[in-house]
C-alpha cells in the first residue's frame, strides 16, 4: 500500500495539448491520401488517441485493441495474448498503432507482428511516451510527443494500479 505518493509534474496538460498538434500536423501530412487506420491500446491510450484523432486534418478510421496484462501473458518473444481485437479489416490499410508508453517494447513488438501477419499495406507507431531505459526489442517509435530515460509515469491515461488515469497533466510516480 503506498502512502502519500509524491506526483512530480512532467508536462502540463497544455504541453501535452501542443505537442499533439505538433505531431498531428506531422501524422495529417505524412498519411494526405492514404487510407488511415488508428489502433488503440486499450486502456491507456484512450484519451490520448481521442485528443490525437481531433486534431488531423486528415480522415481516419479508429479500432481498439486490448493486451492482456503484462508479465504473465507474454513471453519474451512479443507474443502478445488479445484480450479484445479489431472489427475493421486492416487489410491494405495504413495502420497506425496508439499507445499510452512504450517500456521494454514487447507489447508493440507482439501487436506489430500480429497485424503484419493480415496484410496491412503498412503499419507504425505512435506513443504519447517513449521510455527508453528498459526496452528489450528493436521497436522503432516513429511518432512521440516525449521521450523519457525512466520513471513510473501516470496521468493523462496513465494508470497505476488504476489510479491517475483521469489527471489532465503526466506527473512522475515517486513511491
Ligand atoms: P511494454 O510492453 O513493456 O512496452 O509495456 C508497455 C505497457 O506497460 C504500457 O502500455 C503501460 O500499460 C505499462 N507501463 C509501462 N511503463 C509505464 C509507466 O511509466 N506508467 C504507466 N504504465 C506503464
Ligand atoms: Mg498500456
Amino acid at each position: 500500500m503506498m502512502t502519500n505518493p509524491e506526483l512530480v509534474p512532467i508536462l502540463t496538460k497544455e504541453e501535452i495539448q501542443q505537442k499533439i498538434v505538433d505531431i498531428a500536423g506531422i501524422i495529417s501530412r505524412d498519411y494526405a491520401g492514404k487510407e488511415l487506420l488508428l489502433i488503440g491500446i486499450l486502456k491507456g491510450a484512450f484519451i490520448f488517441l481521442s485528443d490525437l484523432v481531433r486534431h488531423l486534418s486528415i480522415p481516419a478510421q479508429i479500432d481498439f485493441v486490448r493486451a492482456s496484462s503484462y508479465g504473465d501473458t507474454m513471453s519474451s518473444s512479443g507474443t502478445v495474448t488479445l484480450a479484445h481485437t479489431v472489427q475493421i479489416d486492416v487489410r491494405n490499410k495504413h495502420i497506425l498503432l496508439v499507445e499510452d508508453i512504450v517500456d521494454t517494447g514487447l507489447t508493440l513488438s507482439g501487436l506489430q507482428k500480429y497485424f503484419l501477419s493480415q496484410g496491412p499495406a503498412s503499419i507504425k507507431i505512435c506513443a504519447l511516451i517513449d521510455k527508453y531505459e528498459r526496452r528489450e526489442t528493436d521497436i522503432r517509435v516513429d511518432y512521440t510527443c516525449h521521450t523519457t530515460h525512466e520513471g513510473f509515469l501516470v496521468g493523462y491515461g496513465l494508470d497505476y494500479a488504476e489510479n491517475y488515469r483521469g489527471l489532465p497533466g503526466i506527473y512522475h510516480l515517486k513511491i
